[in-house]
């Protein structure tokens, strides 16, 4: 069964105009996929996202997740936030274990969970640090290792690694392909940035704005572990540069039509 089936989704805000975010979204996302939605900004995709994560309410159409349609948020969906939105007046391990806590867990075996995703995501030995006391890279795995915690069977992510330098985002890149890797997870990863789509997706969904639709598929299947900057992972990078301009080409020629 697909992890979510999407059909005929649409969503206005009842603002004034109203503002049509998406409209007419089709997408199946199969199990253990990586599908990484990409698109300028203001196209929809943290809506989309919150849709899929029961965040947000849809107007339109229907939103499958595992066979069911989505109503409100779920245990087995993980969400990752542009910032790591962690406590600050927690410590480190007690925001991992947050989700955990929720659900009742046992203060040991809330504490043994912590200290087990912490230490995958290269966090060991920080249990006791505050949000503050970390770099925004390490604040990002925290937040990965919190939505790890709960053992979700899928990890949404919106723009997870916006925030961090470029060495850093590299490294944060290869370790959450190495944990996908492992854990064989939904993931479905937004960003803006095409070379980290390509690199990391199994598919590419980029999005028109105005409503957002999917505007085109790209599925990626260079063999992995990829080396970036190979010349096939390129060539797919200006594929879908090229298929970007058009987007904004078209968006161009709407603005000054009458
Ligand atoms: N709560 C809201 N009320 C009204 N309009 C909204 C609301 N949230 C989002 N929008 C509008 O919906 C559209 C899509 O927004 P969304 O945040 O999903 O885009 P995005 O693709 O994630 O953009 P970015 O890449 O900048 O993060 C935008 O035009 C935005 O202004
Ligand atoms: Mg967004």
């Amino acid at each position: 069964m697909a992890t979510f089936e999407v059909r005929g989704l649409g969503k206005q805000f009842p603002t004034n105009p109203p503002v049509y975010a998406l409209d007419g979204i089709d997408l199946t996302i199969e199990e253990g996929e990586f599908v990484v939605l990409l698109g300028p900004s203001g196209c929809g995709k943290s809506t989309l996202l919150e849709i899929l994560a029961g965040l947000q309410d849809k107007t339109q159409g229907e939103v499958l997740f595992e066979g069911k349609p989505v109503q409100g948020t779920d245990d087995r969906i993980g969400v990752v936030f542009q910032d790591a939105s962690l406590y600050p007046w927690r410590t480190v391990q007690r925001n991992v274990e947050i989700g955990l806590e929720f659900r009742g867990v046992a203060k040991g075996e809330r504490r043994e969970a912590a200290g087990k995703y912490l230490t995958q995501v290269g966090l060991a030995g920080f249990e006791r640090k505050y949000p503050h006391q970390l770099s925004g890279g390490m604040r990002q795995r925290a937040g990965i290792a919190r939505a790890l915690a709960t053992e979700p069977d899928v990890l949404l992510m919106d723009e997870p690694f916006g925030a961090v330098d470029h060495l850093t985002r590299i490294q944060l890149q290869r370790d959450l392909l190495a944990l996908w890797e492992t854990h064989r997870r939904t993931v479905v990863f937004v960003t803006h940035d095409v070379g980290e789509a390509v690199y990391l997706a199994d598919r590419v969904l980029l999005l028109s704005p105005r409503p957002g639709r999917v505007f085109r598929e790209f599925v990626i299947d260079e063999p992995r572990p990829r080396r970036r900057g190979d010349i096939s992972l390129l060539a797919r990078e200006s594929e879908i540069y090229e298929a970007l301009t058009r987007i904004e080409e078209q968006a161009d020629a709407e603005e000054v039509s009458p």
